[in-house]
Order: structure tokens, then C-alpha cells, then sequence
């Protein structure tokens, strides 16, 4: 088959476990938004099939379906302009995914380190979903042939399966370009927002306490009170952004600033070059509050309505049933699949 050129065309997801966090918003959400309205066509997905590798309270799956919806309306998707569903209503991610199975070798999977820190010593009790899932990652990205996939850091070793799958799988099946090769973008200062008590590991949804994260739904009084309460070493901020290479957490509050505000975390420090912490913490919180507030404001009226929520969810996987499906067809052609005229 002779090699195709693909269309530029974005897709990225988020899990609905738990509530989105500020590592969510600045390196996914904010940077979605970014994107929308270019001359790419954007897909952003909330990706259930995936919150159920770990176990979720059916209740509880569906009202953070929900609130991932919100939160990309609220910071500014907009449906006109992109296509905005949740993964379950457009079965061609679960059909591919299987396909995909198919494809990927356990030594691929095997080298997946999300995997091995979240399953760590009890990787027996973990579910088959949970293993698998990097491979139903990649399904999701090729099911829209998209080019180009806007993650944070800790997503990238996942986005390359994806190109390995995708190589597999045009070679196996003499495909040419069929699949394309999927881009990781992973731009801007904050691409690994870091917990607000340990500044050496990930900012997440399901850390143990609720004082790590900033929650995008946290009110004004505890975005302040988790900046002042958050970990820092005694030293005043550098003249140098370099020079912070040895200090996660303060590191880690100048790229949050900098990403809040539009900035490099050079120009941050700038204009705090000599401060304390006494005088950088207030001004971090003022900001946050000013940029979060509107965006879970807006959230909870959003969640006042789920019915408005779903609708927006129905079109979303409409329209993204209708690029997916011939993406599928020919996929079960190349496979050698017999489906009906
Ligand atoms: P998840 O919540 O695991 O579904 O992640 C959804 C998106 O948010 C992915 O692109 C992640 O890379 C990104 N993300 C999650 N946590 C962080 C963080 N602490 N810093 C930067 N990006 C993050
Ligand atoms: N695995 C991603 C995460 O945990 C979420 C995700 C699922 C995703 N499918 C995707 C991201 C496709 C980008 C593209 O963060």
C-alpha cells in the first residue's frame, strides 16, 4: 500500500478517577486549549475505559466523568471547536485496542514504568486492564489517525508504544502508512507538576493527602493555605533559574507561576530574584486564585446541570464515531476480517 499523508489532527484524554488536579489543568487541560482553534482538528476524550483499570464506584465514575467534562468547558473547550466525548460511547477504541493486543509483545509492555510503579510489589493483584492499558492508549490515538498528542512527561513513554504499535502493525499487515506515527508533545514549564510536600514526585489525583495537590474545585481559603503550607527550603529565590536545578520544591513553585502566567520560569525569577518566601508564597496563591477561581466557579455550574453535561458528551462521541468508523473498516480489512457490504 502506498504511504499516506496524514491530516494534522490532535487527540488527548483524561482519566475520570478522582478530581483534576492543578497538574491536570497546566499540563493537559491549559495546553488543549492552546491548541484549539489552529489549523489542527482536536479531539479531547475522557477516557473511562481507563479509569476502570483501577477500581471505581460506578457512582462515582460517572459524576467524574462528569467533572472532567466540566473542567474542559470551563477552562475554555469549546464543542464548536472541538470534539469532546468520553471513551466508552465510541466502541472502536475498545475494538481497536483488542487488535492492538494482538500486536504489542509482553516485552513492550513489560518495560512500561507507569505500570511498574502503580502495580509495584503487588503486580499479581493488579487487574489484566491495568497492564493492557497503554496498549488501549494507543487505540485511542490511532482510531482518529491522529499526528499529534499534547501529554504531560509522564505520559511519553506511553505515546512511543503507540509509534511502535502503530510501525508493527503498517509492517505486519503490509500497511504502508495506514497508521500514522504519533507525535508526544510535551511543551512549557510545567510538564511535570510536582507534589506540594515532596517536590521529587508527581503531582496526583491519589495522593495520600489532600494537601500535595491543588484540586481545580479547591475554593480561594485552601489554594492559599496549601501554598503557604507547602514544602520549601529556607534559601530566598536565586538570581538564576539554573541555580534551582538541586531544589525540586522551590523549582517546582517558579515553573507552577510561570505556567499560571503565561511566563518562563526565567522571567519569574527575574521579578522575585532575592525573595523570600514570605513574599513569593502570597503572590503564587493570589495568582492561582485569580486563574482557578473563574474555571471552578464555572465547574460547579456546569455540574449543576449533568443532563447539559451529556448532552455535549453524546454529540462529542457522534461526531467522533463518524471519523472513527472508517479508520475501523479498513483496519478489519487489513486484518482479514470478513464484515458484511
Ligand atoms: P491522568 O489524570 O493520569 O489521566 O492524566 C491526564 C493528563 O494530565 C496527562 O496528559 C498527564 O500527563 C497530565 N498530568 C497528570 N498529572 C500531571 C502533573 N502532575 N504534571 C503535569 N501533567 C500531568
Ligand atoms: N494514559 C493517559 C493518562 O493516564 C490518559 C490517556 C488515555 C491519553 N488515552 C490517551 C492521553 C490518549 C493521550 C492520548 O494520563
Amino acid at each position: 500500500m502506498a504511504e499516506e499523508t496524514h491530516t494534522p489532527r490532535v487527540f488527548s484524554g483524561i482519566k475520570p478517577s478522582g478530581g483534576l488536579t492543578l497538574g491536570n489543568y497546566l499540563g493537559a487541560i491549559k495546553r488543549f486549549v492552546a491548541t484549539q482553534g489552529s489549523a489542527m482538528e482536536t479531539i479531547y476524550c475522557v477516557v473511562d475505559l481507563h479509569a476502570i483499570t483501577v477500581w471505581q464506584d460506578p457512582a462515582d465514575l460517572t459524576k467524574a466523568t462528569r467533572e472532567v467534562a466540566a473542567g474542559y468547558l470551563a477552562s475554555g473547550l469549546d464543542p464548536a471547536k472541538s470534539i469532546l466525548f468520553n471513551q466508552s460511547q465510541v466502541s472502536g477504541h475498545a475494538e481497536l485496542a483488542w487488535i492492538f493486543n494482538c500486536v504489542a509483545r509482553l516485552g513492550w509492555m513489560n518495560r512500561m514504568t507507569q505500570f511498574k510503579e502503580k502495580a509495584g510489589k503487588n503486580a499479581e493483584k493488579q487487574s489484566l486492564g491495568l497492564y493492557a492499558y497503554p496498549s488501549l492508549m494507543a487505540a485511542d490515538i490511532l482510531l482518529y489517525h491522529a499526528t499529534h498528542v499534547p501529554v504531560g512527561e509522564d505520559q511519553k513513554q506511553h505515546v512511543e508504544l503507540t509509534r511502535d504499535i502503530a510501525a508493527k502493525f503498517n509492517h505486519d499487515f503490509k500497511a504502508g502508512g495506514f497508521f500514522p506515527m504519533p507525535e508526544p508533545v510535551i511543551e512549557g514549564p510545567a510538564t511535570r507538576v510536582m507534589n506540594l510536600r515532596d517536590g521529587t514526585k508527581k503531582m496526583s489525583k491519589s495522593g495520600e493527602s489532600d494537601m500535595e495537590r491543588i484540586n481545580m474545585t479547591d475554593d480561594a481559603d485552601t489554594i492559599a493555605k496549601k501554598f503557604k503550607k507547602a514544602r520549601t527550603d529556607p534559601a530566598p529565590l536565586p538570581d538564576a533559574y539554573d541555580d534551582l536545578a538541586d531544589r525540586p520544591e522551590a523549582r517546582n513553585l517558579v515553573d507552577i507561576y510561570a505556567a499560571l502566567n503565561d511566563m518562563t520560569p526565567q522571567a519569574v525569577i527575574a521579578e522575585y530574584a532575592g525573595a523570600g518566601w514570605g513574599q513569593f508564597k502570597p503572590a503564587l496563591a493570589d495568582l492561582a486564585v485569580a486563574k482557578l477561581a473563574p474555571i471552578s466557579q464555572e465547574m460547579e455550574r456546569l455540574m449543576a446541570d449533568p443532563a447539559e453535561i451529556d448532552r455535549v458528551l453524546a454529540q462529542g462521541s457522534e461526531r467522533a464515531r463518524a471519523i472513527a468508523a472508517p479508520i475501523l473498516d479498513r483496519t478489519y480489512d487489513l486484518v482479514g476480517m470478513i464484515r458484511g457490504a
